[in-house]
C-alpha cells in the first residue's frame, strides 16, 4: 500500500523536470560517480534505479554525511572511521585494525537494523563516551531510508 503511494509520488516528481529535488539528485549522482572514479579500486557500489526506488535514493543522499568518515566497501581506506562493510551482524567495535573508543568496544551491542536505528538517532545518548562526531538523524523515516541503503551497499557479497 505504501509502496503504491510511493510509486505514485515518484511519477509526480518526474512530471516536474528540473525541480529542485531532481536537480539535487542529479548533482549527487554526478558527484558519487566522480567519487567512484577517484577511489579507483575501493569497491563498486551496487546499482539501483532511483526512480523505482525513491527510498534508496533518499538513503543515498543521507549517506553522504556518513561517507565523510566511513567507507562502505571492504578495506576502504577510512582514516576517520571504520569501514561499514559487513557491519550488520557484527559486534560493535570489533573490526581488527581500527582504534575504537573503549565505550564502543564495551557496549556489547551487535549491529542490527534496530541497534543501528537507535545509534543513528542519537549516537552520544545510545553509547555515551563514543568518539563518532555525528549528532544524529532525528527523523525515523530518514533513518529507515538510510539503513535500507546501507544494507544494500555494505552487505557482504554472497
Ligand atoms: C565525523 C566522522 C563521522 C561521521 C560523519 C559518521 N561517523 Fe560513524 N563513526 C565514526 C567514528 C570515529 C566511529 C568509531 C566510534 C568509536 O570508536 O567510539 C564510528 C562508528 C560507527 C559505527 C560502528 C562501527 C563498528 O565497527 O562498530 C557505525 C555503524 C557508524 N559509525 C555508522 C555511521 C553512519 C551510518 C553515519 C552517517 C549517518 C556515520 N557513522 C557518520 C565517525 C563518523
Amino acid at each position: 500500500m505504501t509502496r503504491f503511494s510511493r510509486r505514485r509520488m515518484t511519477r509526480r516528481r518526474e512530471a516536474l523536470p528540473g525541480g529542485p529535488l531532481r536537480r539535487l539528485a542529479a548533482l549527487v549522482a554526478a558527484s558519487s560517480a566522480a567519487l567512484l572514479v577517484g577511489c579507483g579500486s575501493a569497491g563498486e557500489e551496487r546499482a539501483f534505479d532511483p526512480a523505482a526506488n525513491p527510498e534508496l535514493a533518499r538513503g543515498e543522499l543521507l549517506s553522504f554525511a556518513c561517507r565523510a568518515c566511513h567507507g562502505l566497501a571492504p578495506g576502504d581506506p577510512s582514516p576517520l572511521g571504520p569501514t561499514l562493510h559487513g557491519m550488520l551482524g557484527r559486534r560493535a567495535g570489533s573490526l581488527p585494525g581500527y582504534d575504537y573508543s573503549q565505550a564502543l568496544k564495551d557496549s556489547g551491542i551487535v549491529w542490527t537494523e534496530e541497534t543501528l536505528d537507535a545509534w543513528l538517532a542519537r549516537p552520544d545518548e545510545y553509547i555515551p563516551g563514543n568518539k563518532m562526531a555525528f549528532a544524529g538523524y532525528r527523523s525515523a523515516d530518514d533513518r529507515r531510508a538510510l539503513i535500507e541503503y546501507l544494507k544494500l551497499q555494505t552487505e557482504k557479497a554472497p
